[in-house]
């Protein structure tokens, strides 16, 4: 019978809270103000070695997308973990599952990043059906070019069918601006809204909503049950021209929507976060029509504060001895 290996003790020079990333600015000081923090001040992420050591003995841990948080993590903590504060409001990086056997909080930062985020789904949708990622780099090549009837020509919003695919607090946010374009709105999602929630949005069975959107904003949160839930063959149900915004990798299938473009079934796509970040599919950076972003949909100062600022009142509240502000719930 082989001996467990012994769980490790928190040291007493370790401090209790480690930070992995460098956050926004003033927001680190709202935990070092009241405990003792370790932060990896960069902003690339821990290499995956460094963070399973720097995590040990550790009670809270401010995370990021980019941190894995599953069973061999929380073992290399050990059982003084109380908390994991993820600074997104997405948590596909954490095996839930995984914390409740453990007995480790798991909070996220929802609410603070809808403006931010809904904000940019309509600059991206703007950019695409008004083909602006192709004017830019027109100008910037130095080729000629020259005003024309015919030049580079988008596609008009009003009266067009808006579809969200996802109406959480992002889509509902969505959907709000479509009223400022004229747009009639529908959407789906696991559940039909109450009409003071759906603001005049109609719902739709998924593919009703694919096969009557001529924009398509994607908006649903990734989980088992949507990765990849827009493949080859959901894509094809959209009317012909028509325009996808991505808001959330791994929801649309970026290989799928890459050979869409390619054969001119969609008019043009954009796409704000992808599967396998940093990298970004070859296909879908050789298409014109896709106006390709890193990942910028919460980027604003006010809202990285705030978000930064909700893992650390999370943070707080469970080493205070109370319970998680924004827990994650199952
Ligand atoms: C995405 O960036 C998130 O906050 O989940």
């Amino acid at each position: 019978m082989s001996t467990p290996p012994p769980a490790p003790s928190p040291s007493p020079a370790q401090p209790p809270v480690l930070v992995t990333r460098r956050l926004a600015p003033g927001v680190i000081e709202g935990l070092t103000a009241h405990h003792a923090v370790t932060c990896h001040d960069s902003d690339q992420a821990m290499d995956r070695a460094d963070l399973l050591a720097a995590v040990r003995g550790r009670r809270a841990v401010l995370t990021t997308l980019d941190d894995r948080v599953d069973g061999e993590f929380l073992d290399a903590a050990g059982p003084g973990l109380a908390i994991v504060a993820n600074h997104a409001v997405g948590h596909h990086n954490i095996d839930l599952a995984a914390c409740a056997e453990r007995g480790v909080l798991v909070s996220h930062t929802p609410g603070v990043l809808t403006t931010a985020t809904a904000d940019m789904a309509w600059a991206l949708l703007l950019a695409a059906t008004r083909r602006l990622g192709e004017g830019e780099r027109l100008l910037r090549s130095g080729r000629p070019w020259t005003w024309a009837p015919n030049f580079l020509l988008g596609l008009e919003l009003a009266g067009t069918p808006l579809g969200v695919l996802g109406m959480g607090r992002i889509g509902q946010a969505v959907a709000r601006r479509a009223r400022a374009f004229d747009m009639p709105v529908s959407y789906h999602n696991r559940r039909e809204l109450a009409p003071e929630q759906a603001d005049g949005a109609t719902w739709r069975p998924l593919e009703e909503l694919l096969a009557t959107s001529t924009v398509l904003v994607v908006t649903a949160p990734l989980s088992a049950a949507t990765r990849h839930l827009l493949d080859a063959r959901r894509l094809a149900l959209l009317p012909r021209g028509a325009v996808v915004v991505s808001m959330t990798a791994g929801v649309v299938d970026e290989e799928a929507l890459a050979a869409a473009l390619e054969s001119g079934a969609l008019f043009a796509a954009a796409v704000d976060n992808f599967e396998h970040e940093p990298a970004v599919p070859a296909a879908l950076l050789a298409q014109e029509r896709a106006v390709l972003a890193p990942h910028l949909g919460s980027a604003t100062v006010r809202t990285r504060q705030a978000m930064g600022g909700l893992a650390v009142d999370n943070i707080l509240a469970v080493l205070g001895g109370g319970a998680p502000v924004t827990p994650v719930t199952a």
